[in-house]
Formats: structure tokens, sequence, C-alpha cells
């Protein structure tokens, strides 16, 4: 299949290029590189062999949005591009609004207008709030958002839910994910946050890379094990390969389809933090300080509904994800600042 893929050079948008590539579909990349680096696509060439096709620019300019469906005969769109830090969300909301759900609104306006009824649609386990009880299946409430990011994706859930219930030809798939992490085998490509990371993982690594002096771990009094907050970290290769199952299995089906796309299995921030030492060597000084807010206690998955209809499971552990965390950091002290890019 034509897959367009509106981020493709993002974190998540990156790895699924690679997978895609790998299942032999070929990948089409809008990006206005807002978030990523145009380096990453000499990386993904490096890996796969293929320079994939890209077109820079924003998901709402609706005149190149009509040229790229144009040019390429696109069977299904994943949609990543969108912007994902939820302190900056509480701060810019309009402008997370902006980008997050008029963003979607245009792109889905321009693929009716196209004829392309398949979309892919990157939401969150934050969409779920705080649940009463664990793990979290699909049809738990959702909508007891947070923050304007979080309330940016439950939106743009029910707009598609509502339109495919007026086109009951299209294909809507919404894939809910728990906590990416990791990167590529390869150490080509991964996770590049700008400026001071707002996530676990990127934190870790860059506190174990010398670049930050210590971990503060957000509360140890939560009611959990051992007080510290407990997520779902999920291979971001497993994660990837997720979307693509989901695109054999789903794209030609109409229907509204969700899946979470978890592990299953919690950790807390303790458990990554001595799982990160034991498996690189490297130490990972911390100080405990008050809860961040918007924070909860523990979230996972009940990755079942996936298993059972995509077929799809996560299969890396946490030793592993962890591994080409650092490996990937290791290597790229800069990010994908070293090479020039060169366009097709
Ligand atoms: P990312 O920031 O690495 O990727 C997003 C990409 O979209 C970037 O390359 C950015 O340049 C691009 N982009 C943003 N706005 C754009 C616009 N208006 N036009 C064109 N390109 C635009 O983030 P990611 O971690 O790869 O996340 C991908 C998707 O998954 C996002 O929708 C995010 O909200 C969602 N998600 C991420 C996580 C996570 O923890 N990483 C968790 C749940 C959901
Ligand atoms: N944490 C720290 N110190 C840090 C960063 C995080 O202790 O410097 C803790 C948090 O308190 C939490 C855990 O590590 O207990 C994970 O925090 P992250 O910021 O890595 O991830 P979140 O679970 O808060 O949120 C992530 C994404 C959201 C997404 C959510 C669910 O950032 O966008 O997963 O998918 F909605």
């Amino acid at each position: 299949m034509n897959i367009l893929l509106t981020g493709g050079a993002g974190f998540i948008g990156a790895h699924t290029v690679v997978e895609l590539l790998n299942a032999g579909h070929t990948p089409i990349i809008l990006d206005n590189f807002c978030n990523a680096h145009p380096n990453v696509l000499t990386r993904i060439k490096m890996i796969t062999g293929v320079l994939p096709k890209l077109y820079q620019g924003d998901v709402r300019d609706r005149e190149l949005l009509k040229r790229i469906f144009n040019e390429n005969k696109i069977d299904s769109v994943i949609h990543f591009a969108a912007l994902k830090a939820v302190g900056e969300s509480v701060a810019q909301p309009l402008r997370y609004y902006d980008n997050n759900v008029s963003g979607s609104l245009i792109l889905l306006e321009e693929m009716q207008q196209a004829g392309v009824k398949s979309i892919v649609f990157s939401s969150s386990a934050t969409v779920y709030g705080e649940p009463k009880t664990m793990p979290i299946n699909e049809n738990f409430p959702t909508g007891a958002t947070t923050n304007p990011y979080g309330t940016s994706k439950h939106m743009m859930e029910r707009i598609m839910m509502d339109m495919q219930r007026a086109q009951p030809d299209w294909s809507v798939i919404i894939l809910r994910y728990f906590n990416p992490i990791g990167a590529h085998a390869s150490g080509k490509i991964g996770e590049q946050p700008n400026g001071i990371p707002n996530n676990l993982l990127p934190y870790v690594t860059q506190v174990a890379a010398g670049k930050l002096k210590e971990l503060s771990i957000f509360g140890n009094d939560y009611p959990t094990a051992d007080g510290t907050g407990v997520r779902d970290y999920i291979h971001v290769v497993d994660l990837a390969q997720g979307h693509v199952q989901a695109l054999n299995v789903k794209a030609r089906e109409a229907g509204t389809h969700i899946y979470n796309l978890g592990t299953g299995k919690g950790y807390s921030v303790l458990d990554i933090v001595q799982t990160f030492e034991r498996e690189t060597g490297q130490r990972v000084p911390y100080v405990f300080k008050e809860r961040r807010a918007g924070d909860i206690a523990e979230c996972y998955a009940d990755p079942q509904k996936a298993w059972r209809e995509l077929n799809w499971q996560a299969k890396r552990q946490l030793p592993e994800m962890i591994r080409d965390a650092w490996h990937w950091q290791k290597n790229n002290p800069n990010g994908y600042e070293n090479e020039t890019f060169q366009a097709a």
C-alpha cells in the first residue's frame, strides 16, 4: 500500500517508515520539521536502503495536501503530526488546538475530497484520564483529560467517530499508545527531544550521558509498590509494527477500530532507573521531588484486543528497550546533527 505519514519524520513516525518498508509498503512523508530533523531521512536510508519520498510542509496547508493526493495514489494515511508536550499545551492551548485539531480537520477534509477513506490516528492512553482500576481496556470511559494536549486527542477521536458514522465506508483506526521508549536496534534513529526532556527515558539517558546533573523523580508517595509512578513502557519498534499490522488487518475494513498499544506490564520510575543502571553500567543519580501536576499513580494497558484482532503483541522486554535507548544516545550525542541531508 502507498501510505502517507503526516509527522513521518518524528520519533514514532520514522520507526514506522522503517517497518512499513520492511513489510513491502511505500511510505510517503509529510512533515514540517517543527520537532524533527531532515537527516532522519538519510538515517532511514542507511537502515533500509530506501530514501523515502518527502513533502516538507504543514498538515494545515490545503494546497500542499491537494498536491500530495494528486501526485500519489494514497491508500491510507497515518496521522502522527501533532504537538505533544503536555506542559506547553497548558501554556499555549490555542496553538495546540490549532495544530492538533484544526490540522486534523483539514487533513480529513482533503482526504474526503481526494476519496482516500482510510486513516490511522495516533491517540494516547491520556484519553482515559485517571481510571479507577488497572489494566485499562478499550471500553473504559474516555474524556476526563487534564490538559489541552490530551483534550485535543480526545476531541479528534470523537470527531473521527462521528465522521465514520456519517460516512460508513471509511476505515478509522484509533491507536492509543502507552509510553513509547527505546530506539531502532541499529542506533541510527531514536528520540531527540528539543531542550530539556519532559519524558522519563530521554531524561534518564541524558543524565547518564552527563548532559544533565540528576533525575528528579516526581513523587515517592504514590500508592504503588515503591511509591513512584508506574507506566506501561513499549518499545517504539513494537509500536511501529503495531501500525503495520493494524493497516494490514483493518485498513480495508469499514468501521471505527480502536486498540490499545501497550505491553500490559507496569514498571515504576525506580524500576526504570535500576534496570537502566544494570543494563548499561551507567549511574543515574536521582532526587525525589514533589508529584508533577496532572500525573497519575499508575497506567498500564490491557493489550488483549490488539492480540486477538490484529494478531499483534509487543515482543521486546524492558532491558532491550533500555539498551536500545542508550545505544542511540551514546552513538548520537548530538542527535541527527551530524550529516547534511541530500534530497532524492
Ligand atoms: P514527534 O514530535 O517526534 O513527531 C511528530 C512529528 O509531527 C514531528 O516530526 C513534527 O515535526 C511533525 N509535525 C507536528 N506538527 C505538524 C504539522 N502541523 N504539519 C506537519 N508536521 C507536523 O512525536 P512522536 O512521539 O513521534 O508522536 C507521534 C504522535 O504520537 C503524535 O500525534 C503524538 O501526540 C502521539 N503520541 C505520542 C506519545 C509519546 O509518548 N511519544 C504517546 C502517545 C501519543
Ligand atoms: N517522571 C519523573 N521524572 C521525570 C520525568 C518523568 O519522575 O523527569 C515520571 C513521571 O512522574 C511518570 C513517569 O516518569 O510517573 C513517566 O513520565 P513521562 O513524562 O515519561 O510519561 P507520562 O506517562 O507522563 O506521559 C506520556 C506522554 C503523554 C502520553 C502518556 C500516555 O508524555 O503524552 O505518556 O501515552 F499521553
